[in-house]
């Protein structure tokens, strides 16, 4: 990968991302686990980090799981990506600081549903805190009877398969099961910002 001249922040960050940089400025990664305990990202930093991955542009998802007592629960994630074709496998990535954390790591199933371009209202409300995220919201139970949305771009049902802890996110993976989808436009995020096709 060819890169403009780095800067100071930006040779933290790669020291930070476990990377090293040669002159030809090619990118080589090396294992997290090689990286000195406790290395962090001052705030500058960490904005440039979320600036620089935000040049990736992705869809929206609304990740749902149900809790313990059947209780629906869903979040805002554009961290979905799909991993494997044999066996389907997908991935979603939780911040260790939400609350529905815990819920990815016990329940069995969890859903993804791809949001369509007119649905950033539901992308804001699922990312909101103080309410409930499915008052007000249609919904039905899918075949594992995790929570699916209606008109959405597409549905997926997953079997958790395995979290694997990675800093202060976990990534959730999960074996696909069941999935549906509709023709339309995405919901496209970039650079912090919603975005259309086109
Ligand atoms: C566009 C967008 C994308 C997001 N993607 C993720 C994500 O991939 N993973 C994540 O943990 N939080 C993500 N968030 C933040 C979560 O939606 C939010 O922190 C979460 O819903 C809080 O859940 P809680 O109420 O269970 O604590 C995103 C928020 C927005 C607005």
């Amino acid at each position: 990968m060819h890169l403009r001249r780095p800067s100071r922040g930006y040779n933290s960050l790669i020291r930070y991302l476990g990377l090293s940089v040669n002159s030809a400025c090619v990118i080589n990664s090396t294992p997290m686990a090689s990286q000195p305990p406790g290395a962090a990202l001052s705030k500058i930093e960490k904005q440039q980090f979320r600036r620089i991955c935000g040049k990736f542009a992705s869809g929206i998802t609304i990740a749902t799981v149900l809790d313990s007592e059947g209780a629906c629960h869903g979040m805002t994630a554009n961290s979905f990506t799909s991993v494997s074709m044999t066996p389907p496998l997908v991935l979603v990535c939780v911040d260790h600081r939400t609350r529905i954390r815990e819920h990815f790591r016990i329940g069995e199933h969890f859903g993804i549903n791809i949001l369509s371009a007119s649905q950033k209202d539901l992308s804001d409300k699922f990312a909101g805190s103080g309410y409930d995220r499915f008052q007000g919201v249609s919904w039905y139970p899918g075949k594992t009877g995790v929570p699916l949305l209606p008109d959405v771009l597409a549905t997926i049902e997953c079997a958790r398969v395995n979290v694997v802890t990675a800093g202060d996110h976990d990534i959730v993976i999960g074996e696909v099961l069941h999935a549906d989808c509709l023709d339309g436009e995405p919901l496209v995020f970039y650079a912090s910002q919603y975005r259309s096709l086109g």
